[in-house]
């Protein structure tokens, strides 16, 4: 396995150093800024004796030593400063998303790509039209990471452990975020069950402003531990072919009434990409919900310029 991480901020950097550990294979650090990726990968495979892990990774500034990779993974873009929207990111990381996919595709076109890059939803559209790839081969991360929030929150809440709690975050990557308490468990007890609905309500709307409240702390960047999990999680499901259900960014082609639109679905994630959208029953307060977040989406997304 070849594994492309373009972008070596905080997130980059950080998954690159999970997949290491992991072993997942050889990993090509890709950076705009020179000698930093360079920096960083050598600073990393140095950690490699300490951990046991053996892999190549290799820092760079030039697209050719990323030819033939099996995973792209895009982080690259500004991150949002304290009471930011994501979406005020569109017009230049829409540029710099564009820019990489157009460097990266010709050299790996049969890649499986992960956008990381905000406003999350309309940067993986823009990759999806700008490779032409298949729609099982381009994907966003943000689900994995909405529902480790919500999953962190409540069991928080419950003093129970995080491995007990099972949820859903589904639609976009922003304040519409759909958290879908029905399909929420603690070791399969549904948490409607548990913790009160008010008491509830408050750890949606904190799992909605998680980003949001670790920007106002950082102040001077975003999340990156839970989302380079979250990004590895995805590659495990890739890599190992465990077919396993995630809510991922994925096309829509027809599903849940979408159409050519990235929005937050369940899916199984295989060798081949997005293997499958699952098609799980929401009740009319669920489905308005989605439906809002794929309106804001769309919305957005007509303000690319391609
Ligand atoms: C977050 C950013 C990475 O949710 O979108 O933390």
């Amino acid at each position: 396995m070849k594994i492309t991480v373009i972008g070596a901020g905080n997130v980059g950097a950080t998954t690159a150093q999970i997949l290491a550990e992991k072993e997942f294979g050889d990993i090509v650090l890709l950076d705009v800024i020179e000698g930093m990726p360079q920096g960083k990968a050598l600073d990393l495979i140095q950690a490699g004796p300490i951990y046991n892990f053996h892999c190549n990774i290799h820092g760079t500034n030039v697209y050719e030593d990323t030819a033939k990779s099996d995973i792209v993974i895009i982080t690259s873009g500004l991150p949002r400063k304290p009471g930011m929207s994501r979406d005020a990111l569109l017009k230049v990381n829409s540029e710099i998303v564009k820019s990489v996919v157009e460097q990266v595709i010709p050299k790996s076109p049969d890649a499986i790509i992960i956008v990381v890059s905000n406003p999350l939803d309309a940067m993986t559209y823009v990759a999806y039209k700008v490779s032409k790839f298949p729609g099982e081969r381009v994907m966003g991360m943000a689900g994995v990471l909405d529902s480790s929030r919500l999953r962190t929150f409540i069991a928080m809440e419950l003093n129970v452990s995080v491995e007990n709690v099972q949820t859903f975050v589904l639609g976009g990557h922003g304040d519409t975020m759909v958290s879908l308490a029905r399909y929420t468990t603690v070791a399969g007890i549904p948490v409607t069950e548990l913790i009160p609905k008010d008491k509830l309500d408050a750890i949606v709307r904190r799992t909605r402003d998680g980003g949001a409240e670790i920007v106002s702390l950082l102040k001077t960047g975003s999340a990156f531990y839970a989302p380079a999990a979250s990004i590895v999680e995805m590659v495990d499901a890739i890599v190992k072919d465990k077919k396993k259900i995630l809510p991922c960014t994925v096309l829509c082609n027809g599903e849940y009434g979408f159409d050519d639109i990235f929005i937050g679905l369940p899916v199984k994630l295989g060798k081949k990409g997005v293997e499958q959208i699952i098609e799980i029953k929401l009740n009319e307060e669920e489905f308005d919900a989605l439906q809002k977040s794929a309106d804001a989406v769309k919305k957005l997304c007509q303000g690319i310029s391609f």
